[in-house]
């Protein structure tokens, strides 16, 4: 739990979004998650986030793994709730909406190897340059790279159209 607490409290001390010229219209306001079309990764590094390939398939047993740690230590669900549609509970104090993964189209515009780099870097938004959106660097911190790929594939499991 403290976790959480460590993760929100530096979410709203780096909110200095508002008001920044070259921020995206809208950045920082409340409401919505934002642009899935919009890289998280920086241009320099796309390429290389987009290549990485997961080590694992979607497999039951992965994908009952990955839920694991979504709806457990990973605390994935504080934010982008507990079915993954980005409604959490701790959202509604994050100056940027977090990811739902409900969404089919998200799976379309975003590799699993640039969710990768989000969980090892944190997502900066939209700008590519502005932090603390609340999606901070998870693995390496408190998740391993095993356990952020089989939360990931979980993720994107919750996007595909049945
Ligand atoms: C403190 C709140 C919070 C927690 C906890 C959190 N996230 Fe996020 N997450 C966000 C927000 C906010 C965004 C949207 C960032 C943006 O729009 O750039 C996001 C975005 C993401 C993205 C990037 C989506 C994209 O557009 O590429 C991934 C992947 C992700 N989260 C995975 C996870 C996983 C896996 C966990 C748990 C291990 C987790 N998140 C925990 C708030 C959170």
């Amino acid at each position: 739990m403290w976790r959480v607490v460590v993760i929100l409290s530096a979410a709203i001390v780096g909110i200095p979004l508002a008001g920044h010229a070259v921020e995206p219209s809208g950045y920082g306001q409340a409401g919505g998650e934002f642009d899935i079309k919009v890289p998280r990764v920086p241009a320099a590094e796309l390429a290389e986030a987009k290549a990485l390939q997961s080590p694992f398939q979607p497999t039951p047993e992965i994908l009952k793994e990955g839920k694991e740690i979504f709806l457990g230590r990973g605390t994935c669900f504080q934010c982008h709730g507990p079915e993954g549609k980005g409604d959490g509970g701790a959202a509604k104090v994050l100056p940027i909406q977090p990811r739902n993964f409900t969404n089919p189209k998200f799976n379309k515009v975003r590799t699993p190897g640039e969710m990768m780099w989000v969980l090892k870097n944190g997502s900066m938004g939209q700008s590519g340059r502005v932090p603390g959106t609340g999606m901070l660097p998870i693995v390496g911190q408190f998740l391993s790279e095993e356990d952020g790929w089989k939360v990931l594939l979980y993720e994107r499991s919750l996007g595909e159209e049945k």
